[in-house]
């Protein structure tokens, strides 16, 4: 397999670099060095972990999207590319995100204010949501637009407008992550046991269902497998239910592997067709 080049920081026709996530540097696949976190640099206890579980996993989707940018080059023979992009942003990406945001919402936040009052909690963190769905739609409408476009030209304005999207969405999320850490956890620590916290993992894993076991488990999950330590991790893993984590480890991990992330390497590697690999046909291909 030929590894692709990614575009140089210097192409005029590529949009400038991230402030916060450089993707104008990419060393695929990128390799992820323990906490992600700004804010917490070690996980001591289950208010750290609250916040971590998720954050550390979103912050490595953004890292990977981020990764792929560079290689979505402004030419016509590279407009493929953007189509793995959509489906990967569409199928994995964005019902993660919103998913996320959804568990925050509707159970996460209204068992904090229930705890410490609902003038607590910073109004700033759910109007963050909207702004930031509202930019995640637009990536959705994007797809449509490029797919309705009838010529390179007009689907390359799409890419360049897509590009600046996620350029917009990187920044915004790793700062509202980065809040939530720092005003969350000590309201965690202060008013909430490790048992209530339990609870509403728990309420968040019923709500989610399959299929947001599909989409967000194996994330967390691989996420967790980097920064946590050995013993974190078996804790953390034995806490989820048993049918879960069978379900987890022998159909949503394969898919995570070969089709999340597979995407994401065939636009790095520059690979359009993928071949019946090792299983033999059984899944379908990305
Ligand atoms: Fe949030």
């Amino acid at each position: 397999m030929v590894e692709e080049t990614a575009s140089s920081p210097s192409d005029p026709s590529q949009p400038g670099p991230l402030s916060v996530s450089n993707i104008s540097h990419p060393s695929p696949p990128r390799t992820h060095s323990k906490l992600t976190s700004t804010v917490v640099r070690e996980a001591r206890d289950y208010a750290d972990m609250s916040m971590l579980i998720p954050h550390e996993a979103l912050r490595r989707e953004l890292l990977e999207m981020s990764s792929c940018v560079p290689y979505l080059k402004a030419e016509a023979s590279h407009l493929w590319k953007m189509k793995l992009f959509f489906r990967w942003y569409r199928t994995y990406f964005y019902p993660i995100i919103h998913g996320h945001h959804a568990n925050e919402e509707k159970i996460f936040f209204p068992q904090l204010a229930k705890k410490v009052g609902a003038s607590e909690l910073p109004a700033t963190l759910s109007s963050d949501h909207e702004t930031m769905m509202g930019i995640l739609d637009q990536i959705l409408t994007a797809e449509k637009d490029f797919h309705k476009a009838s010529n390179d030209h007009d689907k390359i304005k799409v890419r360049h407008i897509v590009i600046n999207l996620i350029q917009q969405l990187v920044p915004l999320m790793e700062e509202h992550f980065a809040e939530e850490e720092e005003k969350l956890i000590p309201l965690v620590r202060e008013h909430m046991t490790e048992e209530e916290v339990d609870a509403v993992v728990g309420s968040i894993l019923h709500h989610m269902g399959l299929k947001g076991l599909r989409f967000e488990l194996p994330p967390v999950l691989a996420a967790a497998r980097e920064w946590m330590t050995d013993e974190q991790y078996r804790e953390f893993s034995h806490k989820s239910p048993a049918l879960v984590m069978l379900l987890h480890n022998y159909v949503f991990a394969v898919e995570f592997k070969h089709f999340n992330r597979g995407l994401l390497d065939r636009i790095r590697h520059g690979e359009r067709e993928r071949g019946v690999g090792w299983h033999c046909g059984l899944l379908p291909n990305v």
